[in-house]
């Protein structure tokens, strides 16, 4: 909010050419190491729009899970904006294999079949659980030995870097060097107003990147409010403390909450996502209450999974205050 309050003084260039948007992409430039380019969006389903666009073939389709983001909550956009199929595999652990994309190789050349195009993975996953670096750099050969580019959705890609290592090299590792060539680098979810931005890695790749986000209706005219909220994010690294945080919280209300009768909480979260399944002995009214008390969504309704989620400014005291909401709402 001071970064924003700063920014929000005197005139500047509209759509971009400003210099909290010069900033910005100078930090991006610095964050990954490479020569990238940056174009700011509104939001995570744009982002992921205009990277996926960005690198489809003529009659390319874009390989996915099957509870990737793009293919169960963007509301079908990327279909609708792209007109482009996903095929969406089915995900171990929110995560795809090698095998699984190399399983689509007979579709190449074949003029009756969309041509696998863009490898879309997201980090960390929806299932809250990571690839590792050497996972990427696999799935990165094999998509480009196919003549596919890799796209990274990371709306939580700061909680992969904190749990991860930690460190600006711990980003590289598993973008840069692994072979990724477009990340959804995500604000929104760890503290920014709103935001998120596009870090092409391969710069071919936003050639016309300009023309789709303004196409896409992602290009705000006052690009330098998103600018600056990001430069504010990324100096001294506050972007991987904030996260860090967060998954710390995870970790906390496994802790506060494991063993309870009325659930089984799962593993111990790597991020900051739990995704606990009540036992049938829970009245459903009893989850409502808790839910309408403090919301959550549904995960897998048919197993009474849902999600829990903590974020960078979730604090000890709102997990204690959930524990004993539990105890509450689920006698
Ligand atoms: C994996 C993933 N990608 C992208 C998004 C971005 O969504 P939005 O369009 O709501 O900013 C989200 C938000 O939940 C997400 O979880």
């Amino acid at each position: 909010m001071e970064a924003l309050a700063a920014s929000n003084h005197g005139h500047a260039t509209a759509y971009g050419d400003d210099p909290w948007t010069a900033a910005a992409e100078r930090d991006f430039a610095e964050l990954f190491d490479h020569d990238v380019v940056t174009l700011m969006v509104w939001n995570g389903t744009g982002a992921n729009v205009l990277a996926l666009g960005s690198a489809l073939s003529p009659a390319g389709a874009v390989v996915c899970t099957d509870c990737a983001h793009i293919n169960v909550d963007e509301t079908g956009a990327p279909e609708r904006l792209l007109g482009s199929k996903l095929m969406d595999l089915p995900a171990h652990a929110g995560k795809l294999t090698p095998d699984q994309v190399r399983s689509l190789r007979h579709n190449l050349g074949v003029v009756h079949h969309v041509q696998p195009s863009v490898l879309s993975i997201t980090q960390s996953t929806e299932w809250g659980t990571l690839y590792s670096p050497s996972e990427i750099a696999a799935l990165c050969d094999v998509a480009h030995e196919m003549g596919m580019r890799v796209h990274l959705d990371g709306a939580r890609i700061a909680n992969a870097t904190a749990a991860l290592g930690g460190t600006r090299e711990t980003l590289r590792s598993f973008t840069r060097d692994a072979g990724v060539d477009i990340v959804s680098f995500g604000g929104t979810k760890n503290g920014m107003m709103y935001g998120e931005a596009v870090v092409f890695l391969d710069r071919d790749l936003a050639r016309s990147a300009g023309y789709t986000r303004k196409q896409f209706t992602q290009l705000p005219s006052k690009v330098r409010y998103i600018s600056a909220q990001f430069s504010a994010l990324l100096s001294n690294d506050l972007w991987i403390d904030n996260a860090r945080h967060a998954n710390d919280m995870a970790r906390r209300l496994h802790d506060t909450v494991r063993g309870h009768d009325a659930f089984d909480v799962g593993s111990e979260p790597e991020v900051n996502s739990l995704f606990p399944a009540f036992s049938p002995a829970v009245a459903t009214d009893h989850i409502e209450a808790l839910r309408e008390w403090s919301f959550f969504y549904d995960w897998d309704p048919p197993q009474r999974q849902v999600r829990w989620m903590t974020a960078w400014d979730t604090t000890p005291d709102d997990i204690s205050a959930f524990r004993v909401g539990i105890d509450h709402f689920l006698p």
